[in-house]
């Protein structure tokens, strides 16, 4: 791997963590900068995305940089057979930083092998979303004043879902408590179990959602059951509804708690959780922002 790419993010350091996100709030209070004046940023996006891309893009933008990239490979040459090799090595001849999301688990690793230009993983496959995980952290961060020793509960797609694979890996060295909560076939795979176990993180797993099982959460993370992961679409259909979050679940949760979705969702939060002061996924996806042109200026090697 070239060394500025940020394929993931789980081996930083705390202190390394914490200049992070000491200038992602730098960024939220000042995010025009023309710090990339001449630089090119590619957004590479193998697969549908509107709040990376876009935050990404528009992370470039605000800092000076030019964007080129596409957000559908059907209209790249990898439609004509083109390798991912071949399109990374195109790509680098034009951009200083190329943005990706692949379909496949590694991806973003193996284009790192095979270019010097920094790649910043958006996501491959089930595996990892370094990205959303530095705005989870901040958004952590933000909420609740630190990241050590957080009650985190998990809901949703956790077989699937990597965005919690990133965030459970990147919260190893704070001291968690994990809170596992998925029907059978969605529940968190071994690796990751054995990964918390090897670092010491206490996790617990359970299948019950309600007023009661939730009210000592710090963060309520819900995800989106993926549809696109399943190759059976009759098991998604008999998990697609398994955990709802309703408004009425909330009366005994902590002053402090707050709900956190990388977005999109479905119907996992019903639109009047919206309403309420621990609802907090929009302004998770706005952090996004900032996190991005933290990480875009990391992988360039260009002091904020
Ligand atoms: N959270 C996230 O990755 O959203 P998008 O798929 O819209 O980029």
């Amino acid at each position: 791997m070239n060394n500025r790419s940020i394929v993931s993010i789980a081996d930083y350091s705390r202190e390394k963590i914490m200049q992070l996100l000491e200038r992602t709030a730098l960024f939220e209070q000042q995010p025009n900068r023309r710090l990339l004046e001449g630089k090119v940023v590619a957004t590479l996006f193998f697969e549908p995305s509107t709040r990376t891309r876009l935050s990404f893009e528009t992370a470039a933008l605000r800092l000076g940089a030019r964007v080129i990239g596409f957000t559908d490979p059907k209209v790249t040459s990898s439609s004509k057979g083109e390798t991912l090799k071949d399109t990374i090595k195109m790509v680098s001849n034009y951009a200083d930083v190329i943005i990706m999301r692949h379909k496949l688990e590694g991806a973003a690793l193996y284009a790192s092998e095979v270019t010097d230009v920094p790649i910043i993983n958006a996501g491959d496959g089930s595996n990892l979303h370094p990205s959303q995980t530095m705005l989870d952290l901040y958004s952590i961060w933000k909420t609740q004043g630190r990241l050590d020793d957080l009650n985190i509960y998990m809901v949703g797609d956790l077989k699937y879902g990597r965005t919690v694979h990133s965030l459970l890996m990147s919260m190893r060295k704070y001291n968690p408590t994990f809170h596992f909560i998925a029907p059978k076939e969605l529940e968190m795979p071994d690796e990751y179990k054995m990964y918390c176990r090897k670092e010491g993180i206490r996790y617990v797993e359970q299948t019950d959602f309600t007023e009661d099982t939730i009210s000592d959460a710090d963060i309520l993370y819900m995800t989106r059951v993926q549809r696109e992961r399943f190759s059976d679409l009759m098991e998604y259909e008999r998990v697609k509804d398994a955990y709802i979050l309703r408004a009425d679940m909330l009366g005994k949760c902590r002053e402090n708690m707050r709900i956190l979705h990388p977005l999109p969702r479905v119907n996992e939060i019903e639109q009047e959780v919206d309403d309420s002061p621990h609802a907090y996924y929009f302004q998770q996806a706005q952090n996004g922002l900032y996190a991005r042109e933290t990480l875009i200026c990391q992988a360039l090697g260009i002091e904020p």
